[in-house]
């Protein structure tokens, strides 16, 4: 069992959490006039404000101590020089080489990766000034305008949320579309839309093994001949991404149209590789690189800035408080921005599938709480549906809301009153309203008095609810490379906490066998049911359904 309950560190947080009990961050606001400044701080282009949460020095200074205990810096020093933490699948964890602008080596096994991280990096400079120059052109001699992305997971949710996010940015004249499911629909709807001759491919996959993305790319090759490609057209076409370069050959891609990538960059950690290609030919090549820089410049600030300057460590702790030391089993995420409304389901990926686990780095079994259900929206549509259940319903839920200072339309009143209606929800947390003060605003109500007392029970908002605020000057390509990066080090810097290993993802593979099995006897259908009674009985009316 890890004896990380059973530290003084994580002892005193209990104390301190129960300390707090009674006490309402209304009142510290009113009682320091420094709050506010004391708790705020800016790096990247990024400004946190999280002077909205239960905290107060010594619950600051305990949480320090925990990380210390834990010795995030030193696993975090770890990560950087490419130590093999990764155990269970042997590798290690580079994803910042790939956005490493410092000009020094690193090293996996002995051998520099920078080299071949930088002529990939080429690879896509050309292959993107190629498409938009209109070098490159289809079997019938038009120019590319539409990329059609098709990949799932960490193939598939970095790009489309880049993407997204900086709208403001696209290349003129090329279009974007991601397919992820394997469900036929998706797919058939963005080709139908389609004209082969004007359309890139682009399959990412690192393992090039995945279902979905294996499936969808077939059906799009079809598509591409029934339309009246040949095969000798497909190079033109169809490129792809993945560390399994001989599988995507022997797949019919050519050789020269696959961009590698590497063991040592987890899946949902590969937007920096090649499978930000869709991306890069989205924005160009330029507000590419911006991307990576802005990721770098966090990477520098996460290695350097002491624990209570330090972004990610600030939000992985305040994380750590309420998960641990609040039972708050989820996180929301609302993005006050209609571009970066994808960003809640990108970190859903991104922490549950690093931290939803329960073994502790040397197998041992874990008896606290690990990564929270991470959800959300853009705002102001929450609002509208499950603020209400944040604001006065039972559970603790932290929140991040996220909103852009500078906006693409920003002389439309449209921003003002985004703007009013996130700082307005963060202070409505806060504070809460009183029974008193929704009890005197009865006063002209025409009520009896019990109604009146009734009435004022259910309006009573009890706030004390935390969160913080991230605000940007403006959501440009480097600023989001900085948000991102953020968000991975926060998740980093928890699993160091949870002494998980935040790079492995078992946890998805049954269900990929099982459903393969399913998958045999359904294409079977004369084949004998011997599931349980349950999956037999739904694959009987599958089967039922589709005989025909
Ligand atoms: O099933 C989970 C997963 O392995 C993710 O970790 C990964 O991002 C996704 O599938 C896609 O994998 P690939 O890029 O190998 O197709």
């Amino acid at each position: 069992m890890s004896t990380l309950s059973q530290t003084e560190q994580w002892k005193s947080l209990n104390t301190l959490a129960e300390g707090l009990n009674g006490q309402h961050m209304r009142d510290w606001f009113e009682q320091d006039p420094q709050r506010a400044k004391r708790y705020s701080v800016k790096a990247c282009g990024i400004f946190l404000d999280y002077s909205k949460n239960l905290i107060n020095e010594s619950v600051l200074d305990a949480l320090f101590d925990l990380a210390d205990k834990q010795n995030v810096s030193g696993k975090r020093d770890g990560m950087f020089a490419g130590e093999i933490i990764n155990h269970t699948e042997k590798r290690a964890v580079l994803h910042t080489a790939l956005r490493n602008f410092s000009g020094q080596p690193v090293y996996v096994d002995g051998q520099d990766v920078m080299p071949e991280v930088l002529a990939t990096q080429d690879k896509i400079r050309d292959f993107v000034a190629s498409i938009h120059s209109g070098d490159h052109k289809g079997a019938t001699g038009k120019a590319i305008k539409h990329i059609v992305s098709i990949g799932i997971g960490g193939s598939f949710l970095g790009p489309k949320i880049m993407s997204e996010a900086l709208k403001p940015y696209w290349h003129d004249g090329i279009t974007v579309h991601y397919v992820a499911n394997v469900d036929g629909c998706h797919i058939t709807d963005v080709l139908a839309a389609l004209d082969y001759e004007d359309t890139l491919v682009v399959m990412s996959s690192k393992s090039f093994t995945t279902q979905e993305t294996l499936q969808n790319t077939l059906t799009a090759k079809a598509w591409f001949l029934e339309q009246g490609g040949s095969q000798s057209d497909i190079a033109k076409h169809f490129v792809a991404v993945s560390s399994n370069v001989k599988a995507a050959v022997e797949f019919g891609m050519d050789e020269n149209n696959i961009f590698p990538m590497w063991d040592w960059v987890g899946g949902r950690y590969s937007l920096w590789s090649a499978i930000g290609l869709p991306i890069a030919l989205t924005i160009g090549y330029d507000n590419y690189r911006a991307i990576l820089q802005g990721a770098y410049e966090m990477d520098c600030h996460f290695k350097q800035a002491p624990m209570n300057e330090n972004l990610p460590m600030l939000m992985a702790l305040l994380g750590v408080w309420y998960t641990n030391f609040h039972a708050a089993q989820s996180h929301v995420l609302l993005p006050y921005y209609h571009y970066l409304r994808g960003f809640p389901a990108y970190v859903q990926q991104l922490d549950m599938e690093s931290n939803g686990k329960r073994i502790a780095n040397q197998a041992d079994d874990i008896d606290y709480a690990t990564g929270p259900v991470i959800w959300g929206s853009e705002g102001t549509n929450g609002q509208h549906s499950f603020h209400q259940l944040i604001h006065q319903g039972k559970v603790l839920i932290p929140a991040d809301f996220m909103l852009p200072l500078n906006v693409p339309n920003k002389n439309d009143t449209h921003h003002s009153m985004l703007a009013s209606n996130c700082f307005g929800q963060t202070q409505a947390l806060m504070q809460g309203k009183t029974y008193d003060e929704c009890y005197a605003d009865l006063k002209d109500a025409n009520i009896d008095n019990a109604t009146r007392h009734s009435l004022a029970k259910h309006k009573t908002m009890p706030g004390n609810k935390p969160s913080n605020t991230l605000l940007f000057d403006r959501l440009d390509p480097k600023t989001l490379g900085a948000l991102v990066a953020l968000y991975e080090h926060k998740v980093f810097v928890q699993g160091a906490i949870w002494e998980v290993n935040s790079f492995d993802q078992w946890g998805v593979e049954l269900g990929k066998v099982l459903g393969n099995q399913v998958l045999d006897k359904i294409v079977d259908s004369e084949s004998n049911l011997d599931f349980d009674a349950s999956t037999n009985q739904l694959i009987s009316a599958f089967r039922n359904a589709n005989s025909q």
